[in-house]
């Protein structure tokens, strides 16, 4: 077969790359969301309902597309959200993705089920470029929890993102089908024959990629030497009684910012802000979890209209495009957080991949400003939409 020379153009291509380099259970836990996938196909298809307004004969010489999140200087409204796993998907994934976000001025979030500890990333990092943001899961040990925040703030990280979606993982049908929840010899040999299909994959990341654990657990997870270890650790982990009440404890012990997110119901978000909350992602963790919640943008107005003017309102969810990215700001939201599309062109084209997917979403964002007439970011809102229908 002739090698494909063609150029990457949307996350889509991206996506087509990953899909190509990764074996199938690894794709299908990135791609795939739970249930049906009807919230995952909504927040796609909500966002490409949206109608922009053009407007001519505007001065654009000069769009400035530079935006501030969570207090830090961003080149344009978005920051890259937390995916676990990044490092199974390309060779030390955390480290290659806070280069490209670095470089192109966008905030990285590490998981706390990422591959990478946070160390390496803090590391990773072009010098003098700000922390990575360190998104935490509450887990039952909460002396666990607190060393985790304790090592955040020593290497200087400013920003938690505290993930409020997730009491237990969503039923996603795909990870089912792959034996993922599985474990005995019919589920490893199903995974060993994907394996195989892809020997770069193998060669690239399995081997050279090692260790392949929860880097930033490797403490709480003592002797954990494999995956397997690692994961069954944080399953008895989880804590699904975790209430508001768990959210002034962390205030007290963590004295930096703190954004909430999976907030979908404006109810929500208003007890987020009188928690002491500094922003919420709205977010459905990606169509990941309950299958038949609202997509993201369209939840969003009215939780914007509630808490908008009180807390720094961020989105994620189905934002494919630098287009995307403006429109979130349109309906209301200040800035975005991006998922599958950065894991896709990670897992596409590694670091280099990244960086182009984020060089041309913010050439995107610049003519989105251009063509509906606006010069700087805190002018986007609801002028810049179509009235009426969409
Ligand atoms: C996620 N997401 C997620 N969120 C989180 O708070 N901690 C995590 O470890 C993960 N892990 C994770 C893995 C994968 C493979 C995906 C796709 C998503 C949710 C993520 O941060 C974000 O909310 C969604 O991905 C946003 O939707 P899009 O951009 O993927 O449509």
């Amino acid at each position: 077969m002739l090698p494909d020379l063609s150029y990457p153009a949307t996350a889509g291509d991206w996506r087509a790359r990953a899909r190509r380099r990764l074996p199938r259970f690894l794709f299908d836990y990135l791609d795939g969301g739970a249930g049906a996938e009807q919230t995952l196909a909504a927040s796609v298809r909500d966002f490409a309902a949206i109608r922009l307004r053009q407007r001519v004969l505007v001065d654009v010489g000069a769009v400035d597309t530079r935006a501030q999140l969570a207090g830090q200087d961003c080149a344009m409204p978005l920051a890259l959200g937390p995916i676990g796993l990044a490092g199974m998907m390309a060779r030390r994934g955390e480290a290659q993705a806070v280069r490209a976000a670095s470089s192109a001025g966008a905030p990285f979030t590490l998981s706390t089920v990422g591959i990478c500890a946070l160390d390496e990333v803090c590391a990773a990092a072009p010098a003098g470029s700000p922390p990575p943001w360190f998104q935490l899961y509450m887990l039952r040990d909460r002396s666990a929890v607190r060393a985790l925040l304790d090592k955040a703030w020593q290497l200087g990280c400013r920003t938690l993102v505290f993930t409020v979606d997730l009491p237990a993982t969503g039923q996603r049908l795909r990870d089912v089908r792959n034996g993922l929840a599985h474990s005995g010899a019919r589920a490893a040999a199903l995974r060993a024959t994907q394996v195989l299909a892809r020997p770069g994959w193998v060669w690239d990341v399995a081997l050279r990629g090692k260790p392949l654990t929860f880097g930033c657990l490797t403490e709480q997870v003592p002797g954990g030497r494999d995956l397997n270890a690692f994961k069954a650790w944080v399953d008895a982990q989880f804590d699904p009684t975790v209430t508001w009440s768990d959210i002034a404890w962390l205030r007290q012990h963590w004295r930096g910012r703190l954004l909430l997110k999976g907030i979908l119901d404006a109810q929500d978000a208003r007890a987020a802000v009188d928690a002491g909350a500094d922003g919420i992602v709205v977010s459905n963790h990606g169509g990941r979890q309950l299958d038949g919640v609202p997509s993201t943008i369209a939840a969003l107005p009215a939780i914007a209209a509630a808490v908008g003017g009180q807390t720094e309102v961020l989105l994620d969810g189905g934002v494919r495009s630098g287009t995307d990215v403006f429109k979130a700001l349109a309906l209301g939201a200040r800035g975005v957080l991006i998922g599958r599309a950065w894991i896709w062109a990670l897992a596409g084209g590694g670091e280099a991949g990244l960086r182009e997917l984020l060089a041309t979403w913010q050439r995107e964002f610049t003519l989105a400003m251009m063509l509906t007439g606006t010069t700087r970011v805190a002018d986007i809102g609801a002028a810049q939409l179509e009235p009426g229908p969409a």
